[in-house]
Parts: structure tokens; sequence; C-alpha cells
């Protein structure tokens, strides 16, 4: 298990890419595998959870040819799937299980659906109960709550379900289990979750329905299918969202990072930045298979408190962890409510931000669905040795706050970071070997 110390260093000055979009990634495998003819995914997300999902569908009789800058998926239309003749392991990776539960349920096959030690913790009674209301036939440890879950194709229909919780994992699972049920699915959810399936449907041709929050979808539909030929994959704005707090708490930073996804339901991260005065440009914005994207140009300034309620939390929801970091370096109170989905995610986020940045001097309070930091108006936070708790975006957080500490910031268990930005750590150096010093 690797670990990884943090100097103080700065600032950080230069022009980056990230990798590709882990959700968007996601979508455009299985959206590719699905349809008929040979689709090159370009720029995609190389981490570890996008390369399960390339895993389950070659698992799946799909061949997928990767280079580390594209994917080319052999697609074998609706029906082309086949029985994997082992479990299919999704990792860390809650989109990928959660997905396919949603898209295995109405296959003529059986599979099994298992992750680490992480997600077998989270919980999968949010896509099992509304799948199988579908007619579905999903078991799982404790009554389907956890995984492994071993998933019986069956004959579906469609349903009408009011998601209690705005999750696009949740959205997403039944989007594809409707494309295989009879009849017409209405999906409504009480805050609208990232949107990129619907997007990604409307790229291969598949029909729906959408007014706000509310999706129908006709099941089984006879259009769409076909391949796109090329499908571009814009940089992640989640991954970016550690230099953008890193440029803005860094002094004299000045980073501009090219080509990022800005889908107005995952902004939020931008939103809440600019209301803390942080100095964030949008240039070149333009649009690549059906998604907004932009260059992003962030400089040092100085930060203040906000107040983040529910319905900001959806669009943000990736970006707790580091904007904790930013609350942490502002001036004033920075209080987060209504985000008690941080508390099922990778980690806890909302224990785990509070107990490791209390290590490094802050006062953080946890309540019950988010947390109240007092930040130290741009004073460093101390060193300290710090868990990373399997937690890929706790990791590269803490890994920011290193870099405005006073000595230095040890992370144990840094291979997280594999999930979602295997070259963060190179990303970081580059930014800082640019400017010349703090190495
Ligand atoms: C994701 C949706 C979000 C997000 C996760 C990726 C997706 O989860 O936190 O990292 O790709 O659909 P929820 O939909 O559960 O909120």
């Amino acid at each position: 298990m690797s670990s990884l110390t943090i100097n103080p260093a700065g600032p950080l000055i230069g022009t980056i890419s990230v990798p590709g979009d882990k959700s968007i990634t996601h979508r455009a495998i299985m959206l590719s595998a699905l349809a008929n003819g040979e689709t090159t995914i370009t720029g995609y997300c190389p981490g570890e959870d996008c390369l399960n999902t390339v895993r389950a569908f070659r698992a799946m009789g799909i061949r997928i040819d990767a280079t580390p800058t594209n994917l080319r998926v052999y697609g074998k239309g609706q029906w082309g799937l086949t029985e994997p003749d082992g479990p299919i392991d999704c990792g860390n990776s809650g989109t990928g299980i959660r997905l396919l539960a949603g898209l295995l349920a109405g296959q003529d096959f059986f599979t099994v659906l298992t992750g680490d030690e992480s997600i077998r913790r989270r919980p999968m009674g949010r896509v099992v109960k509304p799948v199988r209301a579908m007619g579905a036939a999903i078991t799982g440890r404790k009554g389907g709550e956890f995984a492994p879950l071993a998933v019986t194709g069956s004959r579906l229909q469609g349903i009408t379900y009011a998601s209690p919780v705005a999750s696009a994992q949740v959205k997403s699972a039944l989007l594809l289990a409707a494309l295989y049920a009879e009849g017409l699915t209405r999906i409504t959810e009480p805050r609208l979750s990232r949107d990129h399936t619907e997007r990604m449907f409307k790229f291969f041709g598949i029909p729906f329905r959408q007014e706000g929050s509310i999706i129908e979808l006709e099941g089984r539909p006879s259009v769409g299918w076909n391949s796109q030929g090329e499908l571009a994959i814009p940089g992640d704005l989640s991954s970016a969202a550690f230099f953008l707090v890193g440029a803005s708490i860094v002094p004299d930073s000045d980073v501009t990072i090219v080509n990022l996804g800005i889908n107005p339901t995952r902004t939020g991260v931008l939103d809440v930045l600019s209301e803390m005065g942080a100095r964030v440009r949008i240039l070149n914005t333009r649009e690549q298979a059906g998604e907004p994207v932009a260059d992003l140009r962030v400089c040092a300034s100085r930060l203040h408190g906000v107040r983040i309620g529910g319905d900001r939390i959806p669009q943000t929801i990736d970006e707790f962890p580091i904007l904790c970091i930013a609350a942490a370096m502002a001036e004033g109170e920075t209080v987060i409510t209504g985000a008690e989905e941080l508390r099922v995610k990778e980690s806890d986020r909302i224990a785990t931000m509070a107990a490791e940045l209390r290590k490094m001097g802050v006062s953080i309070a946890e309540t019950s669905d988010g947390l109240i930091i007092q930040g130290t108006a741009g004073r460093a936070l101390h060193g300290a040795s710090c868990a990373s708790y399997g937690d890929h975006r706790v990791a590269m957080s803490l890994a920011i706050a290193g870099l405005v500490a006073d000595g230095p910031v040890h992370i144990e268990n840094t291979d997280c970071m594999e999930t979602s930005f295997p070259d963060f750590n190179a990303k970081r150096l580059e930014l800082l070997t640019r400017s010349g010093r703090g190495l």
C-alpha cells in the first residue's frame, strides 16, 4: 500500500489537462457495447473504476481494444451481451455496479456483481428495490441491500417510480433497465441529478421524453442503438476541482485546465468557488458528443466562507472533500447542510474530512447532514499524518491541503487515487515544476 508525503510548496503555475470524465466514460462503454457497430471512444478515463467496466463488458462477450487514449468498442446490438463465466468485479465503483444492476436485470442470463470492501458496504437497495418492482430477480446480502448481488435476467415491465434520492446512479440504472422493459417507465427525482445518461441516450438516438426532473421512456425502442463512430469524452471537472481549489488557495498561482466538461448538473463547484471569491474564468465554451465543454483559468485569491444547502447538493456532490479544504483556508464560517448522501460515498466523507482536517488544526464540526468549518483566513494548516480511508477524493483533497500546511502532510493508503486520477501526482508536480519553486 503506497503513501504520499506532501511538502508545503507553490505557486501552482501552468496549463494542464486531466483524465476524461469518469461518469461519462462508464456510460460511453455501456452504450457503445449495446450499439450496432464499432465506436471509438477518445479521451476516456483510465482510472480503475472505468477499467473495471471495460473488463465487465469483455467478460460479457464484447471486444474492446484499449490504447492509453482510446477505446475501440465492437458493439453487438441490444441483445448482444452474453453470460459471463464468473462474477463481475466492479472494484470501487458505485456507478459501475449500480448501472450494471439495472442493465443486467432484463438480459436473458445470470450474473453476479461484486466489488471491493467499500462497495460491499454501500447501499444497493436504492437500485434493487425499484428494479425488483419492474420484475427483476435480484438477490444479495441482507435482502439485496448489499453486494454481492445475483441478477437472474427476467422479463421486465415499465413502472412509475419516484426516487426518494436525487441520484444519477439510481436514475441511470432504471433508464438502462427500462430499455429492456415492456411499456412505459416514468422516473422522477426530488432534484435533478447529473444527466449524462440522458445526453448519451440522445447521442445514440434512443428516444425518451423529459420535463424538469421527470423522464419517460418507452421500453424496447426500435430506433437508436447505432454506433455514432466516434465519441469524444471531455476532461473530468471533478478531477480538475483539486487544482481549481489548489490554484485558489496557494498564493500567486495561475492554472489553466483545458477541455473540461461543464455540464450544468455538475458545475456546483464553480458556483460555490465563485461565491467564495475565487477567480475562475470559463474560456472557449463549446460542445462535444452532446456535453458542454470549456477551458478554465483560476488565479489565487482570498476566499470567504459560504452556506451550501440542499438545492445545491446534487451538482456539487463529489466536490465536498476538496471544498472542505477551500473552506478551511477561507475567512469566516462555511456551513454545509442537506448533504447526508456524503455519508454513503466511497467513505463517510462527513466523518473522514472532519477527522483529517482536525488533525491539521482546523475547527470543524460534524452534523448529521453536513459540516460547519471555521476558516483560518489563509493561515497555514498544520502538517499532520493523515488517512485516506481508501477514498480517492479524500486522498487528493488532503494532498492539496498539504501545499498550504506549515510542515509535511503524510497521507497513508494513496493507491486509491488510481480509481479516478492515476496521474494526479504527475500533474501536481508538473504545475509546481513550471513555477520553478517548491520541489
Ligand atoms: C455518479 C453519480 C453520483 C456521484 C458518483 C458518480 C454517476 O452518485 O457521486 O461519483 O456517474 O452517476 P449518486 O448518483 O449516487 O449521487
